[in-house]
């Protein structure tokens, strides 16, 4: 897809779309009203009518309209003007680029809205509208022939003439590099397992790795044993597909800060072992290493987007299934740490796998980390389907986190990690034990992984419940929506090295 600004007049913009974002109450002023006049005050007639109001993401299509050249208008709604954010510009967006994508078109046209009364910078609007647009244009076609979504060939974002600065050309590359990045998650986590096991995802990541200029490292079998991540192995040893650990590198020019780790959770496919799931469970668990397919996008962004920082993305990848040498209820491990760990339920995997993948970081030289891992049903009990769940051991390092999550409008909220909890992963056999009874799963689950990040300021980031929609709405598809990589950019960006002196250290 081509994007690109443009500063022809609303009403004189041809292609196959022209949509223009309206808020609650509109008015009838600057280009809106040159719009109106050139409808003849179709726009204050569907206003008077009620028939198109600006209620959030509320859609109206107008096929033919007399009066400009685009062969269609989509008025979408923005909400009270008052209250326009960055999510809710984001879902008014998605929404009509979803609408206009569901038929083939050449030439998409989009007014980039007004702020009106937020703080919403033009640059910021742009951003946004370039990656709702990518994104939204995208679906979930991989394997059907009948196409419902068709990605849009060529994207103008109009501006107004003389509004055209470098700052606005960057913004719109960052908006579109974030939607690649994001289709990218999203395309890895709705392949199935068939297609994307260890061994395949390890050759995307170096294969994107080359392509973006990141150092890569593809630890295999023989490498991972040498390792003594026997905690990683165990869980691998059910499945015939052998297992793989990537490192990736990326150092910004100049960048001297601390490095940050992103650790990812790549279970290719989890059956749940010999503590085996339900049909109705296993269904969508190829989309288990959607943390790892998020730690992947992530660096292929940050790389591209050159930012000045020190980054490590680690991803641990395997397999959980069924096989005669699967790890079996009673076995004890030994991680690479040294921590001995009693097997309790071998559908407690993802732990098993992030516990080494975080030691391995950490002796790479991560100063601090974030992991993201789908890793709990019990998160998606706490907090629902599309919120995703923060667990720390460094309240400032996790606050950082939590203001990267509101800067790019994701959900997020954090859970408690009193040392209470603590108790319950206790073994009768081993240091400690994979599950921790029935009570708080979610953190239970935190305080495992907890015991692998040494002094480290560490934030955990579950992702069981919006990495993977169950359906369809008007702002999204159903399947995999690459949630979270915003998140860690703006993380990221605002962390970035900024010279010694600055107090923004490991310690912060
Ligand atoms: N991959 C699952 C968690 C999951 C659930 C992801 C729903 C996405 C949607 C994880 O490995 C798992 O099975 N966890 C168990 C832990 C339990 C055995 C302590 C769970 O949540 O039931
Ligand atoms: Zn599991
Ligand atoms: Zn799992």
């Amino acid at each position: 897809m081509t994007v690109q600004l443009a500063t022809t007049p609303w009403i004189e913009v041809a292609g196959d779309w022209l949509i223009v974002g309206l808020p609650e109450g509109f008015d009838l002023s600057g280009p809106v009203e040159t719009l109106n006049v050139a409808l003849g005050g179709q726009l204050s007639r569907l206003r008077e009518a009620q028939d198109f109001t600006g209620k959030a993401a509320e859609t109206v299509s107008l096929p033919a309209p007399p009066g400009i050249r685009a062969g269609r208008l989509l008025l979408v709604g923005l909400g009270p003007a008052d209250k326009l954010t960055d999510a809710g510009l984001y879902k008014a967006l998605l929404t009509a680029a979803r609408f206009v994508s569901t038929k083939k078109t050449s030439r998409i046209a989009i007014a980039v809205p007004g702020p009106g009364a937020s703080e919403l910078t033009l640059a910021r609007r742009v951003q946004i509208a370039a990656t709702a647009l990518t994104v939204g244009c995208v679906g979930q076609d991989l394997y059907r022939a009948e196409k419902k979504r068709f990605p849009f060939e060529n994207l103008d974002l109009l501006v107004e003439p003389g509004q055209t600065t470098p700052e606005l050309s960057k913004a719109l590359e960052t908006g579109t590099i974030l939607g690649d990045s994001i289709n990218l998650a999203r395309e890895l986590v709705n392949q199935p397992a068939k297609v994307i096991y260890p061994a395949s995802f390890a050759q995307r990541a170096a294969d994107l790795a080359r392509q973006h200029a990141l150092d890569c490292e593809i630890l295999d079998q023989a490498a991972l044993e040498a390792e003594k991540m026997g905690s990683l192995l165990a869980v691998s040893a059910g499945s015939d597909q052998p297992p793989r650990l990537v490192l990736l590198e990326y150092r910004g020019t100049g960048a001297k800060g601390p490095v940050l780790a992103l650790i990812g959770k790549g279970v290719t496919f989890d059956s749940g072992g010999l503590s085996i799931k339900p049909n109705d469970s296993m269904l969508t668990m190829k989309c288990d290493m959607a943390g790892a397919a998020t730690v992947l996008a992530t660096m292929v962004a940050i790389a591209r987007l050159k930012l000045p920082v020190r980054v490590m993305g680690v991803m641990g990848l395997v397999e959980n299934l069924t096989g005669g040498s699967a790890m079996k209820l009673g076995d004890v491990l030994t991680a690479r740490s040294g921590v001995t760990i009693e097997v309790q339920n071998t559908d407690a995997e993802g732990r098993l796998v992030l516990a080494d993948v975080l030691d391995y970081a950490i002796s790479k030289g991560a100063d601090r980390l974030i992991d993201l891992a789908t890793l709990t049903g019990a998160c998606v009990v706490a907090l629902g389907e599309d919120v995703v769940g923060a667990m720390t051991n460094n309240q400032p390092w996790c606050d950082k986190v939590l203001a990267g999550a509101r800067a790019a409008g994701e959900d997020i909220w954090q859970l408690p990690m009193f040392g209470l909890y603590d108790e319950l992963i206790k073994s009768d056999v081993a240091d400690i034990r994979n599950v921790g009874g029935r009570w708080g799963g979610a953190i239970t689950a935190a305080k495992f992984l907890e015991r692998f990040v040494k002094d480290k300021p560490w934030v955990h980031l579950d992702i069981a419940g919006p990495a993977f929609a169950s359906s369809d709405k008007p702002h999204r598809e159903g399947g995999a929506t690459g949630c979270m990589v915003r998140t860690l950019v703006e993380v990221v960006q605002s962390t970035g090295d900024r010279g010694p002196g600055t107090g923004d250290s490991a310690k912060t």
